[in-house]
């Protein structure tokens, strides 16, 4: 028996290199890999994946030249305005986690717009990290809890892992079972790093623009062959798999 997926996070690498391998700029590989994130959401609709997270701004990417930084930011205006009502339409809410009080006026404008017009969707949940860090995301839970200590509405000694993590981003979405990292490089990059600690984690050579529904169901096809054991021993789960199999 195969065990669903309920969300797959995605470091979606490699525009750059993709461009540059066609002698274009690296605003057409971030174009090509907008073009990829629709193709995968076909993807994850067919497979029935009920949450998706994608990386698409990471805190460090304002290191990036500016030029490029524009070019994102404006790739995220108009993927807002050509893609929101087909994804209104097809009941997917779609929220967007990190700091987005960084970004021009009108850019929060839009997203907290295109959040609302789906807000009440429940099909799919897809996540968009902008500006988003995983310790960012650790620090402003810290915040958030402390004030609750400080204003007496959280005692100390309650303070526990399931507690915490009601205070990060995404705390009413499963953790992710699946992490892709595409372009071959081997590194979490401070994605999702308190919610990705028991996920499995899938490395693709693929470059994000040539991403497709075929490597989204070898990633698929991937995860079935692992044995998530969450700390117990292979026999453990060995077992418990024959009791549901009976
Ligand atoms: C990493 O490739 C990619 C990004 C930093 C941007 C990702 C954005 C998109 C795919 C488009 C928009 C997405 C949404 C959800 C609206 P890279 O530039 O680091 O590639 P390189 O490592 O080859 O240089």
């Amino acid at each position: 028996m195969s065990v669903p997926i309920k969300h797959i996070a995605v470091i979606m690498d490699g525009n750059g290199r993709w461009a540059q391998a066609r002698g274009l700029p690296r605003a057409a590989g971030h174009k090509a890999g907008l073009e990829s994130v629709r193709e995968l959401m076909r993807g994850c609709e067919k497979h029935r994946i009920e949450n998706l997270t994608l990386f698409a701004f990471s805190s460090e990417n304002w290191r990036r030249p500016k030029s490029e930084v524009n070019v994102l930011m404006e790739l995220f205006l108009s993927a807002i305005k050509d893609d929101l009502e087909e994804i209104a339409e097809k009941n997917i809410k779609l929220r967007f986690i990190g700091d987005i009080t960084a970004f021009k006026m009108n850019l929060q404008e839009k997203i907290r717009q295109a959040e609302s017009r789906t807000a009440s969707n429940n099909g799919m949940y897809l996540n968009v990290a902008v500006n988003y860090g995983g310790r960012w995301d650790i620090a402003q839970a810290a915040r958030k809890v402390s004030q609750q200590v400080a204003a007496g509405s959280l005692s100390v000694d309650d303070i526990n892992a399931d507690v915490f993590a009601k205070y990060l981003s995404l705390a009413d979405s499963p953790e992710p079972e699946l992490l892709i990292r595409t372009s071959g490089e081997l590194r979490i990059s401070n994605f999702l790093i308190w919610h990705l600690a028991y996920s499995e984690l899938y490395f693709t050579d693929c470059l994000w623009p040539d991403f497709n529904q075929q490597e989204l169901d070898k990633a698929i096809e991937w995860f079935g062959t692992r044995k998530r054991r969450f700390g117990r021993t292979a026999e453990q789960i060995d077992n418990q798999m024959e009791q549901l199999n009976a």
